[in-house]
C-alpha cells in the first residue's frame, strides 16, 4: 500500500493544493484523504454558484446519508477483550512489540518489478529467513494454526474454528517491501534495515507498509492464543511476498490455492491493508477502502518509412509520436461525479458528518442528490483541484519511451507506454475506446493507419503513410475492483464498529461519535487484486493512526516508521475485529 506523509500533508495546505502530490513518492491513495482539498474548493463556490436551497441536515438525514455503525466492543469475549486491552497497555507488552516489527523489518524483503520465477531468481531467497524469523518470534502462532506454503514463500494460516457452519473471515498482509533506492542511503536517520527504535517510533523500511499490519494480525493472533481463546469462526491469513510488483508470484498463486481449499464466496470479509484513520474538517475519520481504481498500460507504437537522414520527411515517426503525446496530454479524461460513485458518498458523509465542512459546499452536496445543476456545480469546483480530479477520474501518464538507434538513420518506429489508472465507474474498454477516438483525427492529418488492440480502426484498402498501433504491453489489464457493499452491509458494520470501539479503548472514549467511518477507495492496487471472488466484502484498511500527519510514515521514501503507539493500537485493531467477527451472527 502506499501513502506518503509528507505528499499528503501537502494536502491539507490550500496554498500547495494545486501542486499535485510527487509521483515518485505516491503509489496508492486513499481517497478519503483528499477531502481537505474539497473544504479549500468550497471557498470558491461562494463566488460561482447561487445557494442552493436545501432541507437543513437533521440526524435523520445524516443516518440515511451516511448510516454509521455504533461503537461493538466484544461482549461474549468481553473478558479476554479486556484481559488484552490491559495487557497492551504495560511496558513489558509495547517492548515485545517493539522486537516483533523491529526484527522484521530488519530482514530485507525487497520485491522488484520482472522477478524471475521462485526457484530462479536468487532474490527470492531471503524470504526464507523472513519465514524463519516468524517461526521463532511467533511459537503460538505455530503451534495452533496450520500453514501452508504456497509457492514457497507464500503464506497462508488456516486457524480452525470450532463452528464449521461459521463462514471464515481472511485477514492479509504482504512480507515484501519496496527496494531502498541506494543513492537515498545517506538520507535515512537510522540505516534503511536497521529497526531502530528510538523510544517512540521503529524505523525502517516496511515498519508501515506493510510489515505492521503484518505483525499486528500475528501479534494480535499471538495474544489471544495465549490467554486461550479458540475461534468459533475459523480465520486464514494470507501473507503475499511480491505486493510491491503486482502479487503476480505471490497473491496471484494465493488466490489459487484459496478457491481451490474454500471456494467462491467463501469469506465472511476480507481485510487488507490500506485506509487509516485521520482529521478531516474538524472530525476524526477513518477511510476503509471499499473499491480500488483500474489499470492499464497501452503501448503506443509509430512506424514510418526510415532512410538518410539528410533528406527527411517533414516528420519523422519520433515526430509523429510526439504529436500524440502531446494530444493525449491536451486531452486528459474529463473527470465525472456520478451519483453512484465511492466518491460521491464519501462527499456526502463529510456533508452531513464533518464538524467544519465549508456551508456552501455542504449545501451544494446535499442540493446534489436531486439537482443535476448541483451535482455538475459541485463537479466543477472540486474537480479544478488537480488532485480531486486524478483521485476521482480516469488518468493518464506517459511513462516510458523509446525510439531512434543513430543520429544520421530516420528512425522506422518510435513508441511509448501510457500508464492509465481506470475510474472506479468505468472500464478496461471505455478507456481503450476514448484513447482510439482521440488518435484517429491525428492518424487522420499524418496519413497514418490505425489498428487499436487487433482492431483496424482505418480503411484497410487504401495505401498510408505510416501506421500507428495501440496495444496491451505486459497483458496487465485489470478492471476497477467490484464495489464492496457499505451501507446496510453487517460485514462494513462490523469493521466500523470494531473501528470505533478501538479508537475510543485506546483512549479511554466512550460513545459512538468520536470517529466516523467514511467509505473510500484506493488509486492504487493491493493484493485484493486476485481476490475478488472470494468474497464480495473486500476492505482495505489498516487502522494506521494518521492524526496529526503520523502513522502512516514515509511510505516508500526514506524514513519509514511507525510510532510504537500506532503499532499497538493496530494490534488492538486486529484483536478486536477477530473477537467481534467471532461473536457475530448476522456474517
Ligand atoms: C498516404 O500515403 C501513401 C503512401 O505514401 C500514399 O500512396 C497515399 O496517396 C497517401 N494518401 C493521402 C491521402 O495523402
Amino acid at each position: 500500500m502506499s501513502e506518503k506523509q509528507k505528499g499528503l500533508l501537502s494536502m491539507f495546505d490550500p496554498v500547495k493544493l494545486d501542486r499535485p502530490p510527487s509521483r515518485k513518492r505516491v503509489k496508492t491513495l486513499v481517497i478519503g484523504l483528499c477531502l481537505g482539498a474539497v473544504g479549500a474548493a468550497g471557498f470558491a463556490l461562494r463566488s460561482i454558484i447561487p445557494t442552493f436551497a436545501v432541507q437543513e441536515s437533521s440526524v435523520h438525514v445524516a443516518n440515511e446519508l451516511c448510516p454509521q455503525a455504533r461503537s461493538m466492543t466484544p461482549v461474549k469475549h468481553s473478558a479476554i477483550w479486556n484481559t488484552l486491552v490491559e495487557r497492551s497497555a504495560s511496558e513489558e507488552f509495547k517492548e515485545r512489540a517493539v522486537e516483533w516489527l523491529s526484527g522484521a523489518v530488519k530482514i530485507r524483503t525487497e520485491s522488484y518489478d520482472y522477478m524471475e520465477p521462485v526457484g530462479v531468481d536468487p532474490r527470492w531467497d531471503v524470504f526464507g529467513s523472513f519465514h524463519d524469523y516468524l517461526f521463532q518470534a511467533f511459537p503460538l502462532v505455530h503451534s495452533t494454526l496450520a500453514l501452508t506454503k504456497v509457492n514457497t514463500w507464500g503464506l497462508v494460516y488456516v486457524w480452525p474454528g470450532s463452528d464449521g457452519s461459521l463462514k471464515p473471515i481472511l485477514l492479509t498482509a504482504h512480507q515484501d517491501v519496496v527496494p531502498v533506492n541506494p543513492e537515498t542511503t545517506d538520507e535515512w536517520e537510522y540505516a534503511p534495515y536497521s529497526g531502530h527504535y528510538d523510544g517512540e517510533f521503529i524505523w525502517g523500511r516496511g515498519s508501515s507498509d506493510d510489515k505492521g499490519g503484518l505483525i499486528g494480525i500475528l501479534a494480535a493472533i499471538e495474544n489471544l492464543i495465549s490467554v486461550g481463546f479458540e475461534p468459533s469462526r475459523k480465520a486464514v491469513l494470507a501473507f503475499g511476498f511480491d505486493e510491491e510488483a503486482s502479487g503476480l508470484h505471490g497473491a496471484r498463486e494465493i488466490a489459487k490455492h484459496l478457491l481451490s481449499a474454500f471456494g467462491e464466496e467463501a469469506f465472511a470479509f476480507i481485510v487488507d491493508e490500506g485506509g487509516n484513520f485521520q482529521e478531516s474538517f474538524g472530525s476524526v475519520v477513518a477511510f476503509p477502502a471499499v473499491a480500488e481504481k483500474g489499470y492499464m498500460d497501452v503501448r503506443l507504437s509509430v512506424a514510418s518509412p526510415g532512410g538518410h537522414s539528410s533528406i527527411p520527411p517533414k516528420h519523422t515517426s519520433i515526430g509523429l509520436l510526439a504529436a500524440l503525446i502531446a494530444e493525449i496530454e491536451a486531452n486528459p479524461v474529463a473527470p465525472k461525479l456520478s451519483r453512484d460513485n465511492v466518491f460521491y458518498d464519501t462527499l456526502l458523509c463529510a456533508a452531513v458528518r464533518s464538524a467544519e465542512i465549508d456551508p456552501d459546499m455542504k449545501k451544494a452536496i446535499l442540493a446534489s442528490i436531486i439537482s443535476d445543476d448541483a451535482l455538475r456545480a459541485v463537479e466543477s469546483i472540486i474537480f479544478k483541484v488537480p488532485l480531486i480530479s486524478s483521485l476521482v477520474g480516469t488518468t493518464r501518464a506517459v511513462d516510458i519511451i523509446g525510439g531512434g538507434v543513430k543520429a544520421n538513420a530516420l528512425p522506422e518506429y518510435a513508441w511509448a507506454v501510457i500508464n492509465h489508472r481506470i475510474a472506479t465507474d468505468s472500464s478496461v474498454s471505455e478507456v481503450i475506446n476514448i484513447d482510439t477516438q482521440l488518435v484517429k483525427p491525428i492518424a487522420a492529418k499524418f496519413n497514418l493507419s490505425l489498428t487499436s488492440f487487433g482492431d483496424v480502426i482505418t480503411d484497410p484498402s487504401v495505401p498510408y503513410y505510416g501506421s500507428i498501433v495501440l496495444s496491451d504491453p505486459w497483458g496487465n489489464q485489470l478492471e476497477p475492483a467490484p464495489i464492496s457493499p457499505y451501507k446496510g452491509s453487517a460485514a462494513f458494520n462490523i469493521l466500523s464498529g470494531t473501528i470505533k470501539s478501538v479508537y475510543n479503548t485506546h483512549r479511554g472514549l466512550n460513545g459512538d461519535d468520536n470517529i466516523e467511518v467514511y467509505p473510500s477507495y484506493m488509486t492504487g492496487n493491493t493484493d485484493t487484486r486476485y481476490y475478488w471472488k472470494l468474497s464480495e466484502n473486500i476492505y482495505r484498511y489498516g487502522h494506521g493512526n494518521g492524526l496529526g500527519g503520523r502513522g502512516i510514515g514515509n511510505i516508500h521514501t526514506v524514513n519509514e516508521n511507525i510510532p510504537v503507539d500506532s503499532l499497538l493500537e493496530m494490534i488492538e485493531f486486529f484483536t478486536a475485529l477477530i473477537l467481534n467477527a467471532d461473536e457475530a451472527t448476522d456474517l
